[in-house]
């Protein structure tokens, strides 16, 4: 790339409406897809690198190409534990002691970078498992991403074995369609998540830097995940971030990252629970 200006821009571009930072395997991905989408539309990768930064259309193919995707059901186990035996009893048994007659008294719970929705199901499984009752009179995942090709996979609710690698066999037979043990399975076989869990789950679009979006989520959830997002945002998006979802949260409410973004959430309402790593719960 000759133009070192042009990329600037379009890099400028990605932070200011994606909140990205700039880290050395983000800039290889740039880079890359740069060289393909310039080559597709027979022009030079300079004038590429305008046109998608000025172009929001552009700029979102771009994101849907380059956004770290990577993702499974139950990829921290020790966090959908805590989830388990701690965080969603304590929420079902307040929620069902607080609950008022109201055209809407879900338990609102969000899954905010869902991407392929294996954490949203997964949220969703581990609220059967603690409520058989649950469904979606009395608890809702909201689930959202910024990538629309992501979001169009997750509402198929269908995978391919390596997603369930962390989920061990009763759980896989209890929660997916069709179970069957390998190697009797075709490799490229799918399992689908059972309906009951399905249903639960609704996904939507969401870029997680949009002012507007959030003024309809103030108070609104009772626990967010938000993990392997804080790890790629630039300093001033992701206090941004921080103060919108402690603003979003209701008070008592948890926040979950991954274990390895703990030290990056600080706020003054939001204080860390130690009994488990990524975990945070909404203070007065
Ligand atoms: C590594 S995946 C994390 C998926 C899941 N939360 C997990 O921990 O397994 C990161 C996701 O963040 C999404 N993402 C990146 N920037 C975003 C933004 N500004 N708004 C909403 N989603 C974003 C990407 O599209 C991607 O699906």
């Amino acid at each position: 790339m000759e133009d070192k200006a042009a990329l600037k821009k379009l890099e400028d571009a990605l932070t200011e409406y994606y909140g990205w930072a700039m880290h050395a395997g983000t800039r290889e991905k740039i880079a890359a897809a740069i060289q393909r989408k310039a080559a597709r539309l027979h022009v030079p990768t300079d004038q590429y690198c305008v046109l998608a930064a000025s172009s929001s259309s552009e700029l979102l193919s771009l994101v849907e190409e380059i956004a770290v995707s990577d993702t499974f059901f139950f990829r921290e186990p020790g966090q959908y534990e805590f989830l388990r035996t701690t965080v969603l009893p304590e929420l079902f048994e307040k929620h069902s002691a607080t609950q008022t007659v109201s055209r809407d008294n879900r338990l609102r719970l969000w899954s905010a970078a869902c991407s392929t929705g294996e954490e949203a199901f997964s949220l969703a499984i581990t609220c059967h498992q603690v409520n058989a009752k649950a469904d979606p009179s009395n608890v809702e995942v909201f689930a959202t991403d910024v990538r629309n090709r992501a979001l169009l996979e997750a509402s198929r609710a269908k995978y391919k074995l390596p997603a369930l690698r962390a989920c061990d066999v009763e759980l896989r037979a209890k929660y997916f369609e069709n179970y069957y043990n390998p190697p009797e399975a075709p490799l490229d076989s799918r399992y689908t998540v059972i309906s009951n869990v399905r249903r639960l789950v609704i996904f939507r679009r969401a870029n997680l830097m949009d002012g507007t979006f959030w003024k309809g989520a103030a108070n609104r959830f009772e626990l967010i995940l938000c993990a392997n997002v804080p790890m790629y945002l630039h300093s001033a998006a992701l206090r941004q971030m921080v103060e919108r979802l402690s603003r979003s949260l209701r008070e008592g409410g948890y926040l979950m990252v991954a274990p390895a973004e703990t030290s990056l959430i600080e706020h003054a309402r939001l204080k860390r629970i130690h009994a488990c790593e990524g975990f945070f719960q909404k203070q007065a």
